[in-house]
């Protein structure tokens, strides 16, 4: 089916367009884009004109936006090994159901993503049963186990986009001076889970008041503090290319933006829940609000935004981690980990551009541009010829959090009953039309 999208708000940070405008999809490729200011009394641009025949689908996008197909570049797909958590195919589905077209996979399956041939399953699962691109991130050491670097070249080989034991930080300092050694060589970010596990060892929450009130053990700011401090050392030795991943402190915030401007090949990404909510979410020991690093405080969050508006922080990632409904009932001491995150974090972030924080380029930019920048990815968006890519928003649409109608098997999420503005109609992804 050809589908004419008329009248939209277009917003391609890859082009740099922010107009009005018009989409013509022809075989699930971008046939025309017909663009024209927003300014009032621009002239008004010949629009797309269809012929009467065509087999054709007009779409009114008048007051919507459109965007190229987001990029998540920290989720957690769980295959192999926890199917029961969430497949290749659930995971996708609730990425494109958020707007992502493209996401990367973290290595902490069963087995890890430690070696070729699982890099290899999981890609050829996810041409098989994927909504959208998979990218897989392999681990930077044998099982994840901190003792052994994996075979990065040849893995890198095989489709593994950048490298991270992400869930488990490399503590063994050598071990990650030798990983960003491979990172400058094979071209590739090292992708850093910045916890020092002394610190942090047995910690469920926020260390501070709440934690000491709660009778939970807490986890310092500190503790990714010094593992950022020193990965930033380490990338300055050796010249290779770090990403930081799930900032979530102001002392995380500052240690990026110092080491950017001391020239340091350093990039940052912080999650939705680290700018939406505090550590007050765990109160009552909601288990759907722990997540590693953990909720931190109100300042942490004011900081985290400023990061995002300076530039400190280049990308919004979900870090999409779902976990059983029963592993997530348990005492909140035992309870794993994580957020589901593909289907609000969309929603999520446009509060940013309500707040004044970003402008809507600007947080497009966080959600596709940048990303693909750090990962190397070679995306067109809207460039003549290349394949559809695109999500429609409409922006003023709110719409209940309703965790029981996640399409991911994960329903683990502290955003239960919100009320948000801003949803995903339609996502074009692999060239075909979904729609909620
Ligand atoms: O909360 C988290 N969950 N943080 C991580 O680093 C890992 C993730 C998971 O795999 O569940």
């Amino acid at each position: 089916m050809n589908v004419l999208i008329k009248n939209g708000h277009i917003v391609d940070p890859y082009q740099g367009i922010d107009e009005a405008g018009d989409i013509l999809i022809e075989d699930s490729k971008i046939k025309e884009v017909k663009t024209r200011s927003t300014q009032p009394g621009a002239e008004i641009a010949e629009q797309i004109s269809k012929s009467e025949d065509a087999d054709i689908r007009t779409i009114d996008a008048s007051g919507l936006l459109i965007v190229p197909g987001l990029i998540d570049m920290h989720v957690h797909l769980r295959e192999p090994g926890y199917e029961y958590k969430e497949t290749i195919r659930t995971g996708t589905l609730a990425a494109v159901k958020g707007g992502f077209t493209t996401v990367c996979c973290m290595p902490n399956t069963n087995p890890v993503n430690d070696h070729a041939s699982v890099t290899e399953f999981i890609i050829r699962k996810a041409k098989q049963e994927g909504y959208c691109t998979v990218y897989p991130i392999g681990a930077i050491t044998k099982g994840q186990r901190g003792e052994e670097l994996a075979e990065i070249g040849t893995m890198k080989n095989e489709g593994c986009i950048a490298f991270s034991d992400d869930g488990q930080p490399v503590m063994n300092s050598t071990m990650m001076r030798r990983a960003l050694e491979y990172s400058k060589a094979f071209n590739v970010p090292v992708i850093s889970h910045s916890e020092d596990l002394t610190l942090s060892e047995g910690g469920v929450m926020n260390e501070g008041l709440i934690s000491v009130t709660l009778g939970l053990r807490g986890i310092p700011a500190e503790a990714e503090q010094i593992m950022i401090f020193r990965d930033i050392l380490l990338a300055e030795l050796t010249g290779g290319r770090l990403h930081i991943a799930h900032i979530s402190t102001a002392g995380s915030v500052n240690l990026v933006r110092d080491a950017k401007k001391r020239g340091i090949n350093v990039t940052a990404e912080t999650c939705p829940h680290y700018f939406s909510i505090t550590e007050d979410a765990v109160k009552g020991y909601n288990a759907n609000a722990k997540v590693n690093p953990p909720l931190r405080t109100g300042r942490d969050v004011e900081a985290i935004k400023e990061g995002l508006r300076d530039g400190t922080i280049d990308v919004i990632a979900t870090d999409h981690a779902p976990h059983h409904v029963d592993e997530k009932s348990r005492p909140f001491d035992t309870a794993p980990f994580g957020i589901s995150g593909l289907e609000t974090a969309l929603s999520l972030s446009l509060g940013l551009v309500r707040e004044g924080v970003l402008t809507k380029n600007q947080l497009i930019e966080k959600m596709t541009l940048n990303p693909a920048r750090i990962l190397g990815l070679d995306k067109s968006a809207f460039r003549t010829g290349s394949e559809a890519e695109l999500v429609v928003i409409d922006e003023n649409k709110e719409h209940e959090v309703k965790a029981e109608m996640f399409v991911s098997k994960g329903k683990n999420t502290p955003f239960d009953g919100w009320l948000l503005k801003g949803v995903p109609l339609m996502t074009f992804s692999k060239g075909k039309l979904y729609e909620w």
